[in-house]
């Protein structure tokens, strides 16, 4: 039995890359819902509908667990999702807990990057207002990062003049972790760590995944002894061409394929 992966697009396969480390005995089975790609700019109605339907059409397949590696689809609809079905299913959220304790620690603040609707949601207002007892975090939300993942467009120029306006009014000497809220945008950590100040670290979901997933295997007697990290594709408009993105898009993460020589945001 596979692993189910799904996220609106690729920015999932950058949590299933990590995660293939840590379990070379594991298969997997990866679904992106090109159909209603993006999540982030639509309405919480609307992506509970899509996530509904998409989950619906991975679990025909032989899967046994699954992570819904997707902030915005998370926020919207893991409750929903966890009492609708009974195989262990894992959600992702911004990771702010680890950033705010290693910016308390450094006495400076974090800064989340992520979706919308994500930051809209009530489960990350509640997160945070739980979590952030001396109002250090700050947000930002980069919907065109979604886009420019799903182009694979990882051009300098473009990203520079992106980032520049979009971090203009931060001061980022005072921050000192980032928070990739968002599984599109760690495609963008060689881009990011040659941007940013060099001693803001950059945060993302994928080691709380891991930790949780292995886990749930073991408490659940799931593990494979006899996978071969092979990876079943699918999507929603079932379409060869954006399977054929999917791989190249694993394959760049492998191989940081995306990673630029140049200096730092001033
Ligand atoms: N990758 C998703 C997330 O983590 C969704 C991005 C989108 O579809 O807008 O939030």
């Amino acid at each position: 039995m596979r692993i189910g992966f799904f996220d609106s697009g690729i920015g999932g396969i950058s949590i299933l890359n990590e995660v293939m480390k840590y379990f070379p005995r594991e298969d997997f089975l990866y679904y992106a819902d090109t159909l209603n790609v993006p999540y982030g700019t639509k309405t919480k109605e609307e992506v509970n509908q899509h996530v509904k339907a998409a989950v619906e059409n991975i679990l025909k397949e032989d899967v046994k667990a699954l992570i819904i590696a997707c902030n915005t689809a998370t926020s919207i609809s893991i409750n929903e999702l966890r009492s609708a079905y009974d195989i262990p299913i894992i959600g992702m959220e911004p990771a702010a807990k680890p950033a705010i304790k290693l910016s308390n620690l450094m006495q400076k603040k974090v800064l989340v990057f992520a979706t919308d609707l994500t930051l809209k949601e009530v489960k990350y207002r509640d997160l945070i207002a739980k979590i952030d007892k001396h109002s250090i975090v700050d947000s930002l939300p980069l919907p065109e990062l979604v886009e420019f993942c799903e182009e694979l467009n990882f051009n300098w120029n473009t990203l520079n003049t992106y980032f520049k306006t979009k971090l203009q009014d931060f001061d980022l000497s005072t921050y000192c972790t980032v928070v990739l809220g968002c599984t599109h945008f760690p495609y963008y950590k060689p881009i990011l760590k040659e941007l940013l100040p060099s001693h803001i670290q950059l945060v993302d979901g994928s080691k709380g995944t891991i930790k949780r997933l292995s886990i749930l295997l073991k408490d659940n007697n799931l593990l494979n002894e006899n996978g071969t990290n092979d990876i079943l594709f699918k999507c929603s408009d079932q379409s060869n061409a954006y399977i054929e993105k999917m791989k190249d898009a694993l394959s760049a993460l492998e191989n940081e394929l995306n990673k630029p020589k140049r200096k730092h945001l001033k």
